[in-house]
Protein backbone atom coordinates (compact mmCIF):
# COMPACT_ATOMS: atom_id res chain seq x y z
CA UNK A 1 0.00 0.00 0.00
CA UNK A 2 1.99 3.09 -1.31
CA UNK A 3 -1.12 5.52 -0.03
CA UNK A 4 0.41 9.06 2.70
CA UNK A 5 -1.63 9.39 5.40
CA UNK A 6 -0.29 13.17 5.35
CA UNK A 7 2.78 14.71 3.73
CA UNK A 8 3.66 18.03 2.21
CA UNK A 9 2.78 18.93 -1.35
CA UNK A 10 5.34 20.98 -3.00
CA UNK A 11 3.29 22.44 -5.81
CA UNK A 12 0.13 23.01 -3.63
CA UNK A 13 -1.26 26.13 -2.41
CA UNK A 14 -2.38 29.58 -3.55
CA UNK A 15 1.18 30.66 -4.98
CA UNK A 16 2.04 26.65 -5.18
CA UNK A 17 4.46 27.36 -2.16
CA UNK A 18 3.68 24.02 -0.90
CA UNK A 19 0.90 23.16 1.94
CA UNK A 20 0.10 19.65 4.07
CA UNK A 21 -1.52 16.85 1.81
CA UNK A 22 -3.92 14.86 3.95
CA UNK A 23 -6.14 11.62 3.56
CA UNK A 24 -9.32 12.22 4.74
CA UNK A 25 -9.85 9.63 7.16
CA UNK A 26 -13.13 10.00 7.38
CA UNK A 27 -14.53 9.21 4.27
CA UNK A 28 -12.49 5.71 4.25
CA UNK A 29 -13.08 3.09 3.25
CA UNK A 30 -16.11 4.19 1.08
CA UNK A 31 -14.12 7.13 -0.35
CA UNK A 32 -10.52 8.14 -1.19
CA UNK A 33 -10.46 12.24 -1.21
CA UNK A 34 -7.33 14.50 0.07
CA UNK A 35 -7.55 17.59 2.15
CA UNK A 36 -5.15 20.68 0.81
CA UNK A 37 -4.56 22.29 4.52
CA UNK A 38 -2.99 26.01 4.01
CA UNK A 39 -4.31 27.25 6.90
CA UNK A 40 -3.72 26.52 10.81
CA UNK A 41 -7.34 26.33 11.79
CA UNK A 42 -7.98 24.49 9.10
CA UNK A 43 -5.08 21.95 10.19
CA UNK A 44 -6.39 21.94 14.07
CA UNK A 45 -10.07 21.45 12.67
CA UNK A 46 -8.83 18.55 10.01
CA UNK A 47 -7.13 17.11 13.55
CA UNK A 48 -10.04 17.06 15.98
CA UNK A 49 -12.32 15.71 13.16
CA UNK A 50 -9.62 12.70 12.67
CA UNK A 51 -9.36 12.87 9.41
CA UNK A 52 -5.43 13.25 10.02
CA UNK A 53 -5.32 10.76 13.28
CA UNK A 54 -3.00 8.21 14.98
CA UNK A 55 0.15 9.51 16.73
CA UNK A 56 2.60 9.15 14.69
CA UNK A 57 0.79 10.82 11.97
CA UNK A 58 -0.21 13.53 14.78
CA UNK A 59 3.72 14.39 15.31
CA UNK A 60 4.03 14.73 11.59
CA UNK A 61 1.10 17.22 11.41
CA UNK A 62 2.47 18.80 14.48
CA UNK A 63 5.82 19.36 12.27
CA UNK A 64 4.49 20.38 9.28
CA UNK A 65 1.82 22.49 10.90
CA UNK A 66 4.42 25.30 12.21
CA UNK A 67 5.24 25.75 8.38
CA UNK A 68 1.19 26.28 7.66
CA UNK A 69 1.35 28.51 10.41
CA UNK A 70 5.25 30.43 9.03
CA UNK A 71 3.34 30.69 5.74
CA UNK A 72 0.15 31.94 7.07
CA UNK A 73 1.87 34.29 9.30
CA UNK A 74 3.84 35.71 5.52
CA UNK A 75 0.65 35.92 3.86
CA UNK A 76 -1.43 37.38 6.73
CA UNK A 77 1.17 39.89 7.90
CA UNK A 78 0.71 38.17 11.44
CA UNK A 79 3.10 39.35 14.37
CA UNK A 80 5.16 36.84 15.95
CA UNK A 81 2.75 36.55 18.67
CA UNK A 82 -0.10 35.79 16.09
CA UNK A 83 2.61 33.07 14.54
CA UNK A 84 3.29 31.90 18.16
CA UNK A 85 -0.10 31.91 19.06
CA UNK A 86 -1.23 29.27 15.70
CA UNK A 87 1.67 27.02 16.48
CA UNK A 88 0.63 26.89 19.72
CA UNK A 89 -3.51 26.38 18.55
CA UNK A 90 -1.78 22.91 16.60
CA UNK A 91 0.30 21.87 19.38
CA UNK A 92 -3.05 21.67 21.65
CA UNK A 93 -5.47 20.10 18.82
CA UNK A 94 -5.66 16.93 20.98
CA UNK A 95 -4.09 16.03 24.14
CA UNK A 96 -3.51 12.87 24.55
CA UNK A 97 -0.46 11.74 22.02
CA UNK A 98 2.03 12.85 22.66
CA UNK A 99 3.45 13.15 19.09
CA UNK A 100 1.18 16.08 18.44
CA UNK A 101 3.56 18.04 20.81
CA UNK A 102 6.38 16.38 20.28
CA UNK A 103 6.21 17.15 16.40
CA UNK A 104 5.80 20.68 16.93
CA UNK A 105 8.41 21.07 19.75
CA UNK A 106 11.11 19.01 17.44
CA UNK A 107 10.86 22.29 14.97
CA UNK A 108 9.35 25.11 16.73
CA UNK A 109 13.40 26.11 17.86
CA UNK A 110 14.66 26.40 14.02
CA UNK A 111 11.26 28.92 13.55
CA UNK A 112 14.34 31.58 14.23
CA UNK A 113 16.47 29.98 11.16
CA UNK A 114 13.67 30.50 8.52
CA UNK A 115 11.01 28.78 7.12
CA UNK A 116 13.06 26.18 4.62
CA UNK A 117 15.13 24.71 8.17
CA UNK A 118 11.45 24.29 9.49
CA UNK A 119 10.23 22.32 6.65
CA UNK A 120 13.24 20.33 5.79
CA UNK A 121 13.46 19.15 9.81
CA UNK A 122 9.80 17.98 9.42
CA UNK A 123 10.34 15.91 5.97
CA UNK A 124 13.37 14.51 7.77
CA UNK A 125 10.82 13.62 11.17
CA UNK A 126 8.21 12.12 8.82
CA UNK A 127 11.10 10.34 7.48
CA UNK A 128 12.51 9.11 10.66
CA UNK A 129 9.11 7.66 11.74
CA UNK A 130 8.93 5.28 8.71
CA UNK A 131 12.27 3.76 9.27
CA UNK A 132 11.52 3.56 13.50
CA UNK A 133 8.26 1.56 12.35
CA UNK A 134 10.15 -0.85 10.18
CA UNK A 135 12.89 -1.61 12.89
CA UNK A 136 10.33 -1.69 15.49
CA UNK A 137 8.19 -4.66 13.30
CA UNK A 138 11.34 -6.32 13.05
CA UNK A 139 12.47 -6.43 16.50
CA UNK A 140 8.69 -7.48 17.79
CA UNK A 141 8.49 -9.94 15.33
CA UNK A 142 11.37 -11.38 16.61
CA UNK A 143 10.46 -11.42 20.02
CA UNK A 144 7.02 -13.14 19.28
CA UNK A 145 8.25 -15.61 17.11
CA UNK A 146 10.97 -16.36 19.68
CA UNK A 147 8.05 -16.82 22.27
CA UNK A 148 5.09 -18.23 20.29
CA UNK A 149 5.43 -21.81 18.87
CA UNK A 150 2.68 -21.73 16.16
CA UNK A 151 3.98 -21.93 12.27
CA UNK A 152 1.35 -18.98 11.96
CA UNK A 153 0.08 -16.76 14.59
CA UNK A 154 -3.45 -15.59 15.06
CA UNK A 155 -3.26 -11.90 16.20
CA UNK A 156 -5.45 -9.56 17.90
CA UNK A 157 -5.53 -5.53 17.26
CA UNK A 158 -7.58 -3.05 18.56
CA UNK A 159 -8.25 0.68 16.78
CA UNK A 160 -5.50 1.40 13.72
CA UNK A 161 -1.73 1.69 13.86
CA UNK A 162 -1.28 1.56 10.59
CA UNK A 163 0.10 3.21 7.25
CA UNK A 164 -3.28 5.63 8.21
CA UNK A 165 -1.60 6.42 11.34
CA UNK A 166 2.06 7.24 10.78
CA UNK A 167 3.88 8.33 8.27
CA UNK A 168 4.69 4.87 6.79
CA UNK A 169 4.97 1.20 7.41
CA UNK A 170 2.51 0.96 10.52
CA UNK A 171 3.53 0.04 14.05
CA UNK A 172 1.03 -2.58 15.26
CA UNK A 173 0.14 -2.80 11.92
CA UNK A 174 3.57 -2.98 11.09
CA UNK A 175 4.20 -5.58 13.01
CA UNK A 176 1.59 -7.45 11.03
CA UNK A 177 3.38 -6.73 8.03
CA UNK A 178 6.52 -7.72 9.04
CA UNK A 179 4.72 -11.15 10.61
CA UNK A 180 3.01 -11.45 7.01
CA UNK A 181 6.07 -10.85 5.23
CA UNK A 182 8.01 -13.94 6.95
CA UNK A 183 4.68 -16.18 6.14
CA UNK A 184 4.06 -15.88 9.73
CA UNK A 185 0.01 -15.02 9.95
CA UNK A 186 -3.26 -17.33 10.11
CA UNK A 187 -5.13 -14.76 10.82
CA UNK A 188 -5.75 -11.06 12.44
CA UNK A 189 -8.87 -10.56 14.61
CA UNK A 190 -9.71 -6.67 13.78
CA UNK A 191 -11.49 -4.84 16.66
CA UNK A 192 -14.21 -2.52 15.29
CA UNK A 193 -13.45 -0.14 17.60
CA UNK A 194 -16.21 1.91 18.71
CA UNK A 195 -17.44 4.71 18.33
CA UNK A 196 -15.78 5.91 14.94
CA UNK A 197 -14.75 2.27 13.86
CA UNK A 198 -10.94 2.96 13.16
CA UNK A 199 -10.63 -0.67 13.20
CA UNK A 200 -13.50 -1.79 10.59
CA UNK A 201 -13.07 1.02 8.47
CA UNK A 202 -9.23 1.50 8.61
CA UNK A 203 -7.64 -1.26 9.81
CA UNK A 204 -9.56 -3.55 7.43
CA UNK A 205 -8.96 -1.55 4.90
CA UNK A 206 -4.96 -1.73 5.30
CA UNK A 207 -5.16 -5.76 5.67
CA UNK A 208 -7.50 -5.96 2.29
CA UNK A 209 -5.43 -4.08 0.38
CA UNK A 210 -1.75 -6.07 1.75
CA UNK A 211 -4.31 -8.78 1.20
CA UNK A 212 -3.42 -10.25 4.79
CA UNK A 213 -5.91 -12.56 5.89
CA UNK A 214 -8.50 -10.75 8.94
CA UNK A 215 -11.42 -10.67 10.28
CA UNK A 216 -13.90 -7.75 12.20
CA UNK A 217 -14.98 -8.41 15.49
CA UNK A 218 -17.56 -6.08 17.50
CA UNK A 219 -15.19 -4.82 20.77
CA UNK A 220 -17.45 -6.56 22.93
CA UNK A 221 -15.79 -10.05 21.22
CA UNK A 222 -12.32 -9.53 21.91
CA UNK A 223 -12.32 -10.99 25.56
CA UNK A 224 -14.22 -13.72 24.53
CA UNK A 225 -11.88 -14.40 21.44
CA UNK A 226 -9.26 -14.69 23.61
CA UNK A 227 -10.67 -16.78 26.83
CA UNK A 228 -11.73 -18.81 24.08
CA UNK A 229 -8.31 -19.63 22.65
CA UNK A 230 -8.75 -18.57 19.30
CA UNK A 231 -5.73 -16.08 19.51
CA UNK A 232 -2.18 -16.11 20.39
CA UNK A 233 -1.03 -12.61 20.78
CA UNK A 234 -2.25 -8.89 21.10
CA UNK A 235 -0.58 -6.04 19.57
CA UNK A 236 -1.44 -2.54 19.53
CA UNK A 237 -0.58 0.92 19.14
CA UNK A 238 -0.10 3.70 21.89
CA UNK A 239 -0.81 7.57 22.26
CA UNK A 240 1.59 8.22 24.77
CA UNK A 241 4.02 5.20 27.07
CA UNK A 242 5.23 6.34 30.38
CA UNK A 243 8.63 5.68 31.89
CA UNK A 244 7.11 2.63 34.12
CA UNK A 245 5.33 0.90 30.68
CA UNK A 246 1.99 2.64 31.66
CA UNK A 247 0.47 3.08 28.31
CA UNK A 248 -2.78 5.07 26.61
CA UNK A 249 -4.31 3.73 23.40
CA UNK A 250 -7.76 4.15 21.85
CA UNK A 251 -10.37 3.07 24.56
CA UNK A 252 -11.06 -0.98 24.54
CA UNK A 253 -7.36 -1.67 24.78
CA UNK A 254 -7.65 -2.04 28.53
CA UNK A 255 -10.05 -4.61 27.75
CA UNK A 256 -7.82 -6.56 25.57
CA UNK A 257 -4.79 -6.37 27.93
CA UNK A 258 -6.90 -7.89 30.93
CA UNK A 259 -8.35 -10.68 28.75
CA UNK A 260 -4.66 -11.37 27.78
CA UNK A 261 -3.17 -11.10 30.94
CA UNK A 262 -6.02 -13.58 31.98
CA UNK A 263 -5.15 -16.11 28.96
CA UNK A 264 -1.75 -16.22 29.60
CA UNK A 265 -0.80 -14.69 25.98
CA UNK A 266 1.58 -11.86 25.11
CA UNK A 267 0.10 -8.80 25.19
CA UNK A 268 2.33 -6.38 22.96
CA UNK A 269 2.47 -2.40 22.25
CA UNK A 270 4.33 -1.55 19.50
CA UNK A 271 5.51 2.00 19.52
CA UNK A 272 8.28 4.20 17.86
CA UNK A 273 10.43 6.18 20.68
CA UNK A 274 8.72 9.48 20.24
CA UNK A 275 5.95 8.13 21.70
CA UNK A 276 7.15 7.35 24.97
CA UNK A 277 6.97 10.42 27.34
CA UNK A 278 9.79 10.00 29.95
CA UNK A 279 8.57 13.16 31.63
CA UNK A 280 5.94 10.90 32.85
CA UNK A 281 6.90 8.37 35.59
CA UNK A 282 3.18 6.82 35.50
CA UNK A 283 0.62 6.91 33.33
CA UNK A 284 -1.62 8.30 36.21
CA UNK A 285 -1.21 12.04 34.83
CA UNK A 286 -2.01 11.30 30.74
CA UNK A 287 -4.47 13.44 29.74
CA UNK A 288 -7.52 11.84 28.44
CA UNK A 289 -8.99 13.37 25.69
CA UNK A 290 -13.01 13.14 26.10
CA UNK A 291 -14.88 13.39 23.08
CA UNK A 292 -18.22 14.73 22.27
CA UNK A 293 -20.82 12.43 23.69
CA UNK A 294 -22.88 12.40 20.27
CA UNK A 295 -20.67 9.95 18.55
CA UNK A 296 -21.75 7.05 21.21
CA UNK A 297 -25.81 8.14 21.06
CA UNK A 298 -25.38 8.56 17.20
CA UNK A 299 -25.12 5.92 14.71
CA UNK A 300 -24.77 7.02 11.12
CA UNK A 301 -26.16 10.73 11.71
CA UNK A 302 -29.26 8.56 13.71
CA UNK A 303 -29.86 9.12 16.86
CA UNK A 304 -29.61 5.12 18.69
CA UNK A 305 -30.79 6.33 22.43
CA UNK A 306 -33.85 7.60 24.36
CA UNK A 307 -34.20 11.47 24.06
CA UNK A 308 -32.48 13.11 26.57
CA UNK A 309 -29.61 10.70 27.43
CA UNK A 310 -26.31 11.82 27.34
CA UNK A 311 -22.94 10.15 26.00
CA UNK A 312 -20.21 9.27 27.71
CA UNK A 313 -16.93 9.46 25.03
CA UNK A 314 -13.43 8.77 26.75
CA UNK A 315 -11.02 8.60 23.96
CA UNK A 316 -8.64 6.34 25.28
CA UNK A 317 -7.59 4.50 28.06
CA UNK A 318 -4.51 3.73 30.40
CA UNK A 319 -3.46 0.45 30.49
CA UNK A 320 -0.83 -0.23 33.40
CA UNK A 321 2.69 -1.59 33.20
CA UNK A 322 1.61 -4.86 35.11
CA UNK A 323 -0.25 -6.00 31.48
CA UNK A 324 2.25 -5.43 29.16
CA UNK A 325 4.38 -7.77 27.73
CA UNK A 326 6.51 -5.73 25.57
CA UNK A 327 6.85 -2.30 24.24
CA UNK A 328 8.44 -2.62 20.95
CA UNK A 329 10.13 0.44 20.07
CA UNK A 330 13.09 1.18 17.51
CA UNK A 331 15.37 1.12 20.14
CA UNK A 332 14.73 -2.19 21.38
CA UNK A 333 12.10 -4.36 23.42
CA UNK A 334 11.29 -2.97 27.00
CA UNK A 335 9.18 -5.27 28.84
CA UNK A 336 7.25 -2.94 31.78
CA UNK A 337 5.62 -6.71 33.26
CA UNK A 338 8.91 -7.68 34.07
CA UNK A 339 10.53 -4.77 35.72
CA UNK A 340 12.28 -3.76 32.31
CA UNK A 341 10.89 -0.52 31.63
CA UNK A 342 10.83 2.53 28.97
CA UNK A 343 13.31 4.42 31.63
CA UNK A 344 15.47 1.14 32.01
CA UNK A 345 15.44 0.77 27.45
CA UNK A 346 16.09 4.61 27.87
CA UNK A 347 19.41 3.96 29.75
CA UNK A 348 20.53 0.84 28.00
CA UNK A 349 20.17 2.30 24.37
CA UNK A 350 21.57 6.35 25.70
CA UNK A 351 24.09 7.21 22.87
CA UNK A 352 23.96 4.42 21.01
O1 LIG B 1 -8.31 8.61 17.96
P1 LIG B 1 -7.25 8.04 17.07
O2 LIG B 1 -7.78 7.34 15.88
O3 LIG B 1 -6.19 9.06 16.74
O4 LIG B 1 -6.55 6.94 17.97
C1 LIG B 1 -5.47 6.23 17.45
C2 LIG B 1 -4.93 5.20 18.36
O5 LIG B 1 -5.36 5.04 19.48
C3 LIG B 1 -3.74 4.44 17.86
O6 LIG B 1 -3.75 3.14 18.35
C4 LIG B 1 -2.45 5.14 18.32
O7 LIG B 1 -2.49 6.51 18.03
C5 LIG B 1 -1.27 4.54 17.70
S1 LIG B 1 -1.17 4.81 15.97
C6 LIG B 1 0.27 4.11 15.42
Amino acid sequence: MTIRAIEWDHTAGRDRAGAVRLLDQTLLPLRTEFRTVERTDDLVTAIRELAVRGAPALGVAGALGVVVAMDEAAREGWDEQALQAAVDRVRHARPTAVNLAWGVDEVRPLMAAGREAVLEAALRLAQEDESANRQLSRLAADWLLERIDRPRLRVLTHCNAGILATSGWGTALGVVRELHARDRVELVYADETRPLFQGARLTAYELAKEGIPHVVQTDSAAASTILRGLVDLAVVGADRIAANGDTANKIGTLGVALACRDASIPFMVAAPWSTVDLSMSDGSTIEIEERDGDEVTSWAGIRVVPEGTQGFNPAFDVTPARLVDAVSTERGVAEPRSGRDLEMLARATDGV
